[in-house]
């Protein structure tokens, strides 16, 4: 009988494996919709495979899926959100360095659950007040704790009350006084402050906040009922969360190679700040600019090797085996891939310079195996197939546009007829630059406002929670090696055989000839 594992001789010469397929297409570049994988011989069951990938020692992650370090894509919401579902948010640097350390003391710190810094009400505020802002800020919720100047707790606003007709009253007529509130003191949270939370609203019928306050009553959290049902029903999920060794949430921060007045490296500046990263936790620092293979972000890696020698560095972005090279060789664990690939991306058009995707991924994969260091594929994602041809090279992915319309990416929400939208810019934008990111385009801030932009200022359309967009793409992902037998990634990568499309291949590919009719999930 013929061996099941081993593709016939026919398939063999149209079904390639990597280094023979991007051998054969060496004249062209390639990328995700170039190219489809051919499925083959399975064992595996979708839900029975693995997606841990780890980018550097102690760097481990349960999805191979970070969130891009951009100004409307990462902030500590988002970087709490992908590290409690197995991945990493990269913190973006187009704000004070301050600010930045605060966001990464946000995400080590987080207790799931626990609403760190609940939206508060004063007591002088009027109830028609606390209506405009549940509508300007679009919040689905209408309790609120009740603070005085200094934090601390005066009572609760009670949803009930926060109606129009009492909208001329002060919240504190309406209040739920201070002695009625329930309450738990921040110290009797450890060890478990779920399972303590858990007990509270079995133990109270009918109650479904816990403010949590210091021994000088200030206010300090707030745990709701559904936020601590759908955590322990989600204690079984097949992908844990991304801690460290302290069980804290992982989080990467980014840090741009910036100069000092006279145009060199401003060393002192760059480690005084990663310092902070380091003090605060950080378990990653991402060097991002558009070109990688320079000798600005190869001091700044191999500054940073030398001070901190155990921690993990990404660094990019790059599209060639020696720009892989030179980036490891500096002291770098994880190297990013893509030069224009981005949804929000001109540096192709505007430099005529980038590399598609696929062939980029494939010299820098080949590079990486060499140099032992990991490869991570950086924009141009568009859906979960997407990712599973990455993967077949790299050993993660990074996506902006798939996650900037979550709520729980930065910025306002904004209605243009009768759709909601949120904020999504490139780095390289004209607006992002002047907010700080000039350096990484190797432009200095006062002259951002001169120089040709390399990413445009778009809308994206609202998009559902993270968890859900996430359970989608990871479901993709599983699906994807369930077809090519791939009980893990690094089989994933040993197995996947590549065979070019055509446009028409392409159209195929995609639902065609039907009215699509949508079930709500
Ligand atoms: P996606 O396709 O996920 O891409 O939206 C996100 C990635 O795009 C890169 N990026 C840029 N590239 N000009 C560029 O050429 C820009 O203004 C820009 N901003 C972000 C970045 O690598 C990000 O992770």
């Amino acid at each position: 009988m013929a061996d099941k594992q081993k593709p016939t001789s026919l398939d063999a010469e149209f079904y390639q494996p990597a280094d023979v397929f991007f051998a054969a297409h060496r004249h062209l570049a390639l990328t995700y919709d170039d190219v489809t994988l051919a499925t083959l011989y399975s064992e595996v069951l979708p839900r029975d495979t693995q997606l841990d990938t780890t980018l550097a020692e102690g760097l481990q992650l349960n999805i191979p899926i970070i969130s891009a370090d951009m100004d409307t894509v990462t902030e500590s919401r988002m970087a709490i959100a992908m590290a409690l579902n197995g991945g990493l948010g990269l913190i973006h640097y187009n704000m004070a360095e301050r600010e930045q350390l605060s966001e990464v003391d946000r995400v080590k710190n987080h207790v799931h659950g626990l609403i760190q810094d609940p939206i508060k009400v004063m007591p002088d505020q009027l109830i028609g007040e606390v209506l405009d802002m549940i509508e300007k800020r679009r919040f689905s919720f209408s309790t609120f704790p009740v603070v005085d100047q200094a934090g601390k707790l005066l009572g609760l606003l009670p949803g009930h009350v926060v109606k129009h007709r009492y909208a001329k009253r002060k919240v504190a007529e309406a209040l739920t006084p201070r002695s009625q509130v329930y309450t738990i003191g921040k110290q009797e949270l450890d060890p478990s402050p779920i399972a303590k939370a858990d007990k509270f609203f079995t133990d109270h019928p009918g109650i479904h906040k816990l403010l949590v306050v210091d021994d000088r009553d200030r206010l300090h959290g707030l745990f709701t009922m559904s936020d601590v049902e759908r955590i322990t029903q989600e204690r079984n999920a097949q992908f844990k969360p991304a801690r460290d060794t302290h069980f804290r949430l992982i989080c990467g921060a980014a840090v741009s190679a910036t100069r000092n007045a006279f145009g060199d490296l401003d060393r002192e500046r760059i480690l005084s700040h990663v310092g902070g990263l380091v003090e605060r936790g950080v378990d990653v620092v991402a060097v991002s600019t558009a070109h990688g293979h320079s000798k600005g972000v190869g001091d700044t890696v191999r500054m940073l090797r030398d001070a901190f020698p155990r921690l993990a560095i990404i660094a990019g972005n790059v599209t060639s085996a020696a720009g892989v090279d030179y980036l490891a060789e500096c002291g770098a664990n994880s190297i990013k891939i893509g030069q224009g690939p981005g949804s929000i991306c001109t540096t192709r058009i505007v430099a005529g310079v980038g590399i598609p995707q696929l062939t980029a991924l494939y010299l820098a994969s080949r590079a990486a195996q060499k140099r032992r260091v990991t490869i991570i594929a950086d924009g141009g994602i568009a859906k979960s197939g997407d990712i599973v041809k990455a993967l077949t090279l790299a050993d993660a992915v990074i996506c902006g546009g798939l996650f900037a319309g979550c709520p729980e990416a930065p910025g306002q929400t904004m209605e243009i007829g009768g759709k909601l939208y949120k904020q999504y810019r490139g780095m390289g934008s004209l607006a992002a630059m002047k907010a700080g990111s000039a350096a990484r385009y190797g432009h200095s801030v006062p002259a951002a406002q001169k120089v040709a932009p390399e990413g445009i200022e778009a809308l994206k359309e609202i998009a559902a929670s993270l968890d859900r967009i996430l359970t989608q793409l990871v479901g993709g992902i599983q699906s994807g090696m369930g077809y090519l037998g791939a009980a893990h990634l690094a089989q994933l990568r040993e197995k996947a055989r590549y065979i070019r499309i055509s446009a028409a291949g392409l159209r195929e590919a995609a639902p065609h000839d039907v009215v699509e009719v949508r079930t709500e999930g």
